[in-house]
C-alpha cells in the first residue's frame, strides 16, 4: 500500500477534512487547464547513474555488504556511508534498512530502555512513537507550534526526572528551532535525537540537519528527498554512539570496517536485530546522494519563486520557518483563522487546478485508538507497566493546540521539476484565491 493509500485508510492524516475538489473556478477560467501534480522527487532523477550502480552489483555477484563470491567487493554501502557522513558534516554515518530501523538504532545507541521517557511531537510519523515503545521506554507527547514541529516551550513542561531524550522531527522540509531545543537539552542534561526523515538535505544555521543534536536519522523511502525505495541512515559525531549503533544494527557485532571507522572498539557485544543495508540499495543511494544538492537547490528555487510572488499579499500568514534559508520548501503552507476558511481555500485552489492540501505525511499520534489504549505486542510490555506508564494519558486532551493548528493550514506541494510556468501558476492561483477567502472572513 503506498503512503497516500496508507494515510487514507489510517483515517486521520487529513484530520477529517472533507474537501470538495470538483468545484469550478469562481470566474469559470481556472488558472491552469490541467491539474498541476507534484511527484516523487528521488525517482524523478533516476537515470543511467542508478542503472550503472545496479549493474555493478549485479556483475559482482556480491549483493551482501560484508562478503560474497570473488575478490571484487562493490563496497556500495561502505561508499555511501562515507559520502553521506561527508555531506551531513558528521564523523560517522551508518546505513540501515529504513528510517524506522534508524530510529530504533539511534535509541539503542543512546541506551534508551525501560524506565526512560522520550519526548516527541504529537504530530509526526508512527515510527517515532513505535521506536520508543519498541525500546521499552515511555513516549511523552509535546505540542507542535505553527512550524508544525515540536514546540520548544512545551518540551520544557514535559521534562521529568525520567526524561532521557528529546526526539525532534524536522517535518515536511522545515527545520525545528534547534537553538532553543539545544539550550533546553543542555540545561536538562538530555540527549537530542534529530529525525530528519522528511527533511533530507535541509539545514539550520548553515549546518545540515542531523548534525546538530547528539545523533540524527534519515529515511530514504520513496516519499523522501532521495530514495532506493526503502533505506535509512544514522549519523553522529560520537564514536561510542557510532559503535553502539553499528553493533545494534548487526546483531551486536562490530565488523572490521566499522571498527576501522570508529578507530577502535570501546564496548562489547550486546543483543540487536539485523538492519543491514544490501549493496543494490547502497548503489542506488550512492547515485542519488550525488544528486541531493541538485534536487534540494531545484525545489528551494521553486519555493522561493512562490514566496517571492505572494509576499505582498495583505494579511499573509505563512507556516513559521525557524530558518527560511535552510528549509527545503517542500510545500507552501498558508494559515487561516478557521478550518472552514482553510477548507474553502483548498477547494478553490483545486478548482484552479493547483493542488492544495492539509498538512500531510504525519499523523496526530495521541488520538489513534491503539495509542490511546496503549496496545503493544504483549500485555507486560515495559513501556506501560510502571506507575508512570499506567498513569500517562494520551488522546485529544494532550494535544489540543496541535489539532487546532493542523486544522487551520493548507499547503501547495512543491516539486524540483516544476517549471517557471508551473510556479507562476501557483502564484497566480494563490493571488486569486487567498485574498478572497481571507477578506470574506
Ligand atoms: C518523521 C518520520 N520519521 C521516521 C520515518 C520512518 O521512515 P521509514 O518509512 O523509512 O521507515 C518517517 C517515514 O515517513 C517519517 O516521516
Amino acid at each position: 500500500m503506498d503512503r497516500r493509500k496508507f494515510l487514507a485508510t489510517s483515517g486521520v492524516a487529513t484530520l477529517g477534512a472533507k474537501i470538495v475538489s470538483n468545484s469550478l473556478a469562481a470566474d469559470g477560467k481556472p488558472v491552469r487547464e490541467k491539474p498541476l501534480k507534484a511527484d516523487y522527487w528521488g525517482p524523478e532523477f533516476y537515470d543511467e547513474k542508478e542503472r550503472q550502480e545496479l549493474l555493478d552489483v549485479h556483475s559482482s555477484h556480491r549483493p551482501f555488504r560484508w562478503y560474497g563470491p570473488g575478490d571484487q567487493p562493490p563496497m556500495k554501502v561502505a561508499s555511501f556511508e562515507k559520502e553521506f557522513a561527508a555531506r551531513m558534516q558528521t564523523r560517522f554515518a551508518l546505513a540501515v534498512t529504513s528510517g524506522t530501523a534508524a530510529l530504533q538504532t539511534a535509541l539503542a545507541a543512546l541506551e534508551v530502555g525501560p524506565g526512560d521517557e522520550v519526548i516527541l511531537p504529537a504530530w509526526t510519523w508512527h515510527s517515532c512513537f513505535n521506536s520508543i515503545v519498541l525500546a521499552g521506554a515511555l513516549p511523552v507527547f509535546a505540542e507542535i507550534d505553527e512550524s508544525f514541529n515540536i514546540d520548544p516551550a512545551d518540551i520544557e513542561s514535559k521534562i521529568t526526572p525520567q526524561t532521557r531524550v528529546i526526539m525532534v522531527a524536522h517535518l515536511q522540509g522545515n527545520p525545528c528551532d534547534m537553538d532553543r531545543i539545544i539550550t533546553i537539552a543542555t540545561k536538562g542534561r538530555l540527549k537530542v535525537l534529530e529525525d530528519c526523515a522528511q527533511s533530507v538535505g535541509a539545514s539550520y544555521g548553515g549546518r545540515p540537519l542531523g548534525s546538530i543534536g547528539h545523533i540524527g536519522i534519515y529515511s530514504l523511502q520513496i516519499n523522501k528527498t532521495i530514495t532506493a525505495g526503502e533505506g535509512g541512515a544514522v549519523v553522529t559525531n560520537d564514536p561510542v554512539l557510532f559503535e553502539r549503533a553499528a553493533r545494534f544494527h548487526d546483531l551486536g557485532a562490530l565488523r572490521p570496517l566499522h571498527e576501522k571507522v570508529a578507530g577502535q572498539s570501546r564496548i562489547g557485544w550486546f543483543v540487536g536485530p539485523n538492519f543491514r543495508m544490501n549493496e543494490f540499495s547502497g548503489g542506488v543511494l550512492l547515485a542519488q546522494l550525488g544528486k541531493l544538492d541538485a534536487i534540494v537547490d531545484a525545489v528551494r528555487r521553486n519555493a522561493r519563486r512562490v514566496y517571492q510572488g505572494i509576499r505582498d499579499l495583505p494579511g499573509l500568514r505563512l507556516r513559521h520557518l525557524p530558518d527560511p534559508e535552510g528549509e527545503l520548501g517542500a510545500a507552501i503552507f498558508l494559515g487561516f483563522t478557521t478550518k472552514e476558511q482553510r477548507d474553502r481555500y483548498i477547494s478553490a485552489m483545486r478548482a484552479e487546478n493547483v493542488p492544495a492540501q492539509p498538512p500531510g505525511g504525519s499523523v496526530i499520534l495521541p488520538i489513534l485508538p491503539h495509542i490511546e489504549k496503549k496496545v503493544t505486542v504483549h500485555p507486560a510490555w515495559p513501556s506501560f507497566t510502571s506507575q508512570r506508564g499506567k498513569a500517562i494519558g494520551y488522546g485529544s486532551g494532550c494535544c489540543p493546540r496541535t489539532i487546532d493548528i493542523l486544522n487551520r493550514f493548507a499547503g501547495v506541494p512543491m516539486d524540483p521539476k516544476f517549471t517557471v510556468n508551473d510556479t507562476d501558476d501557483v502564484v497566480a492561483a494563490i493571488r486569486k484565491v487567498y485574498p478572497t477567502i481571507v477578506r470574506a472572513s
